[in-house]
């Protein structure tokens, strides 16, 4: 079973749906750990009422991203996390995670990338005025919202919707995707080719 340690900074919908699905036995998988960068964050409460050890950072260790990233790894690898999955982390991980967990560190985020980066996905496309719009789980790297992109699902964007409208499609996408991506890792399906390109073995049941 594919151990994952989480990372997140905020309501924690996302995580909330990571451990559905390993309730549900959709994904083959289990949370060993979730980490915020924020201390109040909402998610931690999901965590703890699923039994998964938390850690919230202070401010003092948020505040060094370096002190930050190198508890961050150590703790992750202390609780023998194989991924690191990002899920609302609204900070980039540093070389510390990166290099502790090389090509094991997933991110998601509500926009089509390379569309959109930021902590403002949805809303700066809708500012833009885009018909499409979308969903995209991508490997991190040491830059924001980049990275070799796994999976992507257009969201449609129409004369009726609101903001409040559009985001509500757009994570109840992201509830769904995400926990498919991590399946699709859990049974070894996703490799990076020479060309850091995300290839799917047997792309016919892919995400
Ligand atoms: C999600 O929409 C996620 O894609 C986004 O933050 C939200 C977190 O929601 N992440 C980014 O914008 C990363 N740049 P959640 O805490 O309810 O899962």
């Amino acid at each position: 079973m594919l151990k994952l340690g989480v990372l997140i900074s905020g309501s924690g919908t996302n995580l909330q749906a990571i451990i559905d699905a390993c309730a549900n036995g959709t994904l083959d998988a289990e949370v060993v750990l979730v980490i915020s960068s924020k201390p109040d964050a909402y998610g931690l409460q999901r965590a703890q009422q699923a039994n998964i050890p938390t850690i919230g950072l202070t401010r003092e260790v948020y505040n060094s991203q370096l002190a930050a990233d190198q508890l961050i790894a150590e703790r992750f690898a202390q609780a023998g996390a194989e991924y690191i999955v990002m899920a609302g982390y609204m900070r980039m991980v540093g070389a510390p995670i990166l290099e502790a967990f090389p090509d094991k560190v997933i991110n998601i985020h509500p926009a089509l990338l390379p569309a959109f980066v930021g902590a403002h996905g949805i809303q700066d496309a809708w500012d833009y005025g885009v018909k499409v719009t979308g969903v995209t789980v991508h490997f991190a790297n040491a830059a924001y919202d980049e990275g070799p992109i796994i999976a992507q699902r257009a969201v449609e964007i129409y004369e009726h919707d609101s903001i409040e409208s559009l985001e509500q499609r757009i994570h109840a996408v992201e509830h769904e995707l995400y926990p498919q991506v991590l399946q699709l890792l859990a049974t070894g399906r996703i490799s990076i080719d020479e060309h850091r390109h995300v290839r799917i073995s047997n792309p016919n049941s892919a995400a």
